[in-house]
């Protein structure tokens, strides 16, 4: 294999960088997925994951990226012709449309600027005007554009129609505060890879009492993601249909225990002070936000690029010689903005060393920007 580099500071919204001990994790042998080992495993990493989700719902996990997750939630709750409400203001509530429209769902689009956040009173006014929509799918923390959707706010709008509320917390969770059963969420999925600190690959489902009232009238379109399959599974052995990523499950059971080791509070109050300090340390420099003041993500900074910069320019350099991967932007806003993750293990340092970086790679470039050290330093209270 070609060497590669290992070097490099993951500041991207996702994959993030790994703990020590959920690497070393993965070095156990591999066990047989249909032992008593492998259901006691897989059964405290479900209780794990239930906390971390605040939830007493089912909990279930996919070996499959976050979107996996997001097929499962759809496929197995609407067929042909349901009425479903998408909440789009990203790449990522993109993604729930178009897998609506596999499932042949007659969509309803809310759709809000790039930049910023879904406005709960459209969603009731939308409700009220088609008491028949059957689910509502809604990003909460749109990682394409750097921006946090109210979800308590609209959870407590749709827990009084018939409809059920999907959430996408893939870039949130463990990060970012969601209380699953507080907020009235139906299904939330998430991923390995953002904010809980472990490697790709496993997703997250919980399923509520209300979601499989609709699960049992809906035909599953899947196979490898029925529902049904992984409840039927699970209840009477604590075991996967098929056969699960067993690294992957050591993996995820270290990381969550590290979150819940650290503590949800404390998490969340450290991914906000990072998250202010990569604000205040980019506006300093004199660096436009992307995203819209009330709308910012806790997870991942978004941020306009100055007049002449190139994105691969920029982040070329920042990768090759100064050893950081930030993202650039998606879709519409493709070579127009970059994106800093903060999230998983990020720590003040990490932040302090990107601002850095981000300075001098835009004054080589021949942007002078000022310092937006001192700034972040004052957040971060060093
Ligand atoms: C909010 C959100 N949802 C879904 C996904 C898709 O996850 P995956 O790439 O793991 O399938 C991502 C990935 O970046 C995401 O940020």
């Amino acid at each position: 294999m070609k060497k590669l580099d290992y070097e490099k500071l993951l500041m991207i919204p996702g994959p993030t960088m790994v703990p020590n001990t959920v690497l070393t994790s993965m070095a156990n042998p591999i066990i047989g997925h249909r032992t008593k080992q492998y259901s006691e495993l897989l059964e405290d990493t479900v209780e794990k994951m239930k906390k971390v989700f605040m939830t007493k719902n089912d909990t279930y996990f996919i070996t499959g990226s976050g979107t996996s997750a997001m097929d499962m939630a759809i496929s197995n709750t609407v067929d042909k012709g349901d009425k479903v409400l998408t909440i789009t203001n990203g790449n990522f509530g993109e993604r729930f449309y178009n897998i609506a429209k596999v499932y042949k769902a007659d969509i309803i689009r809310l759709e809000n600027e790039w930049g910023d956040c879904a406005k709960p009173e459209q969603v009731k006014e939308i409700l009220d005007e088609n008491p028949d929509i059957k689910v509502v799918t809604i990003i909460h923390n749109e990682t394409s554009t750097g921006v946090r959707n109210p979800i308590e706010e609209i959870g407590n709008i749709v827990k009084d129609y018939d409809a059920l509320y999907v959430v996408d917390t893939v870039s949130s969770l463990g990060g970012d505060y969601v209380d699953v059963d507080k907020f009235n969420i139906d299904i939330c999925v998430t991923g390995s890879q953002k904010c809980i600190a472990a490697p790709p690959g496993m997703a997250a489902i919980s399923v509520s009492e209300k979601a499989w009232d609709v699960i049992n009238k809906t035909e599953t379109k899947s196979f490898y993601l029925d529902i049904n399959a992984y409840k039927k599974r699970y209840e009477s052995k604590k075991e996967t249909p098929y056969t699960p990523s067993v690294t992957l499950t050591y993996a995820m059971n270290e990381a969550l225990e590290l979150v819940l080791n650290e503590g949800l509070e404390n998490r969340f109050k450290r991914h906000e002070k990072l998250a202010k300090a990569t604000r205040a340390g980019l506006e300093a420099m004199g660096i436009e936000l992307f995203a819209k003041e009330g709308a910012r993500s806790v997870t991942v900074t978004s941020a306009k690029y100055p007049e002449g910069i190139k994105d691969s320019e920029f982040r070329g350099l920042l990768a090759d010689k100064y050893g950081i991967l930030v993202a650039g932007g998606q879709a519409q806003v493709s070579g127009k903005i970059f994106r800093v993750g903060h999230m998983g293990m990020a720590k003040e340092h990490h932040i302090l060393g990107t601002l850095a970086a981000i300075e001098m790679a835009f004054k080589e470039l021949g942007c002078d920007v000022d310092s937006g050290i001192d700034a972040a330093k004052e957040i971060l209270k060093i």
